[in-house]
């Protein structure tokens, strides 16, 4: 059975966020003739317009919004429309200024800009809560909408807030994931310097402290301000469902941003959506990136994820804001499609006159936009998507997972390491090698099931839980092929240290166990050796363990420095699967012998072999799989095909190889 469209829309949705409160009704008139020349056929509506809906308390004003549906639908355009709770009115911020964000210096922030708000102030959440029902009773049976926005972009700004309200909750949800001070004070080891409370009153934030904070309070802090924020989102849908039972609900996120454990939230939305701005001076590394951050969202429900926005052209918040080249924009638009996408949306609709973002490209520019070369771009790819409808709710089925787990890099993000690691840059140098194979990758918290894979990466893992190392140990005996790399398992979620050689939970899966770590500064730049290999070494970098072996075999030793001749990777064969360890940086020839190795070990294959700098990937349809080529490169490049097919852009058989212009893409209908 082919999966139903996300947006109740049969087309790949296309379109972006539309402000018409920055523009006179005319313009909205000329905005909806625009759109159908760019085939646009869903508009983001209201994200920040709360002082335009509610100019005074509790005075609403719906008129405007109302015409502006109206001219969407009467335009065959629908509506995902947004609660409008991201930026506050100004009234609101002078009645309740304890509505305000406290930073962890004790500034409180000031309206102005957006999203100053404190997520725990109760006086946010009433009027909050108020304006969405209110949005959502008088809009739920409109015809132009489609799906809900709730919010713009959580945490983006502000992701926590150290104002009295927001203490004194996190001392009540202290007392209930603890239950007792006494387990709180065991679980956060109270006895190393002092800390030891008597009752939670005494517990403060962990912000202007002398040095180092309890490594337990930190990562607590960090999981409450995570929770806080889900609940304000948990409270925006249910307000929309007392009044709308089934449109589909959303909220935007941000790639690999750090403080929001997207696999937790998604479990409460429909869809996944994000929002996607790769630099575009850094060329090819970009494509990589966002390509990461797609198979994430794909990876967070499951299924189909709605890329929510992207530049048309450059951005204005860099240093310096590079255009797209012509041809790019397209180009990463359909790699959104080909890692999973069902549709691709744009910030913004219109190019803003006043405002901090007048410098921030748009599908409609300043310039005339029939004249201009980004509005012709943004037409003739609405165009083009508006004839793949075919591969609406197309999957992507991966072989391999790379294991993230939000709650650990929260961990490994605090102060006091032997050196810093940020498990999400570990994640992309896996990830990178894996694209330049053209291998789906999906991402998974380490608890997951993970049966349906034959190989998974588990970079930096830093906390394990118990039940993690169990999902992973079982993985790993029903034939599963396990990677773990450095510094992995060393604490549990309390942040404290497993005793009897690290990665205590995981030594006897790996057949390995660690005595010490020895990161490495670059004047200590270390090689590895394989086993019974000429080649004098290949760089490792960052880091290094003394790592010793108990039923593993070594695949390959430290080739020079301290610990020469001692096991850098390693194998252990546990049932019918293999446990790897990796006690290192690798190198980027180490990395890629590595990954070849595993690839052939557990029989993945990449979708096709292609030239540097082009990328394939499949989704499967409930009949058909479609194969997409995209070349991130400016030159010409030639694909070999191992099956031909329809290519669906342009109507015409694909032959058994093709010529992919700089910049160019391909979609082609695989023949069965
Ligand atoms: C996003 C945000 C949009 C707009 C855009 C500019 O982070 O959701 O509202 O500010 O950035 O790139």
């Amino acid at each position: 059975m082919p999966r139903p469209p996300l947006l109740g829309i049969d087309q790949l949705v296309y379109g972006g966020d539309y402000n018409p409160e920055q523009w006179p009704p005319e313009v909205w008139r000329e905005d909806v003739r625009l759109m159908q020349l760019a085939h646009v056929n869903c508009m983001s509506v209201g994200i920040f317009s709360w002082a335009w809906i509610e100019p005074r308390p509790g005075v609403f004003e719906f008129g405007w919004l109302d015409e502006v549906l109206d001219v969407l639908h009467s335009g065959g355009i629908k509506v995902n429309l947004a609660t409008a709770t991201a930026s506050p009115p100004a009234w609101l911020c002078k009645m309740h200024p304890e509505t305000l964000p406290v930073r962890a210096d004790g500034t409180r922030l000031r309206q102005g800009s957006r999203q100053h708000y404190a997520p725990f102030s109760p006086a946010f959440r009433y009027y909050a809560e108020r304006l969405v029902r209110k949005i959502a009773s008088r809009y739920s049976q409109h015809p132009a909408l489609a799906s809900w926005h709730i919010n713009n972009e959580y945490a983006c700004h502000v992701w926590e807030s150290f104002d009295p309200a927001t203490v004194q909750g996190f001392r009540h949800w202290l007392e209930q994931r603890h239950g007792s001070i006494e387990a709180l004070n065991r679980n956060w080891g109270t006895a190393f310097w002092s800390q030891r409370y008597a009752n939670f009153d005494e517990i403060g934030p962990p912000a202007q402290l002398p040095t180092a904070a309890n490594p337990a309070q930190a990562l607590d802090w960090r999981r409450f301000s995570n929770a806080v924020l889900l609940d304000l989102c948990r409270m925006e849908i249910a307000a929309i469902r007392e009044h709308s039972e089934r449109v589909p609900i959303s909220t935007n996120f941000m790639g690999f941003f750090p403080w929001l454990d997207q696999f937790e939230w998604a479990k409460d939305l429909d869809y996944a959506s994000w929002d996607s701005y790769p630099d575009p001076s850094l060329g090819q590394a970009a494509s990589s990136g966002a390509a990461m951050a797609h198979d994430l969202s794909r990876s967070l429900k499951g299924k189909p994820f709605i890329l929510m926005e992207q530049a048309s052209n450059q951005v204005n918040w860099r240093d310096i804001n590079a255009p797209k080249a012509p041809g790019e924009m397209r180009a990463l638009s359909y790699q959104a499609l080909a890692h999973g996408a069902d549709g691709v949306c744009f910030f913004q609709w219109r190019a803003s006159r006043a405002g901090a973002e007048r410098f921030h490209s748009a599908m409609v520019p300043h310039t005339p936009a029939e004249e201009s070369r980004v509005f012709g771009e943004v037409a003739t790819l609405g165009q083009e998507l508006s004839r793949l409808g075919p591969i609406v709710g197309s999957e992507t089925r991966a072989q391999v997972a790379l294991l993230f787990d939000w709650t650990s890099r929260w961990a490994l993000l605090e102060r006091g390491r032997p050196a810093c690691i940020d498990p999400a840059e570990e994640a992309t140098r896996w990830y990178r090698e894996l694209h330049a194979h053209n291998v789906a990758v999906d991402f998974q918290p380490p608890d997951a099931d993970l049966s349906r894979y034959k190989l998974a990466i588990a970079p930096a893992l830093y906390l394990l839980r118990e039940d993690a190392a169990q999902a992973l140990a079982a993985f790993v005996r029903a034939g599963g092929h396990l990677v773990v790399t450095f510094f992995s398992g060393v604490v549990d979620e309390h942040e404290q240290v497993g005793l009897g050689g690290y990665p205590a939970k995981l030594r006897e899966l790996l057949g390995a166990w660690v005595e010490e770590w020895h990161p490495l500064t670059p004047a200590g730049a270390q090689t590895l050796r394989w086993a019974g290999d000429d080649d004098p070494g290949a760089p490792v970098e960052h880091w290094s363990e003394l790592l010793h072996t108990t039923t593993a075999s070594t695949l390959a030793h430290f080739g020079s420095g301290a610990l020469e001749g001692r096991p850098a990777l390693t194998v252990n064969s546990v049932g019918q699967g293999r446990a790897y360890y990796v006690a290192t940086r690798l190198g980027p020839a180490a990395q890629a012998r590595m990954l070849d190795l595993l690839l052939g070990e557990s029989g993945v294959r990449g979708v096709l072999s292609t030239p540097a700098g082009v990328e394939a990937t499949l989704r499967h349809g409930a009949e058909q799989s479609f194969l997409f080529l995209i070349n991130h490169t400016d030159t010409p490049r030639r694909v070999a095909l191992e099956r031909e097919g329809l290519e669906l852009i342009g109507g015409e058989r694909s032959g058994q190889a093709v010529e992919l212009e700089g910049r160019g893409v391909r979609v082609i209908a695989l023949d069965a």
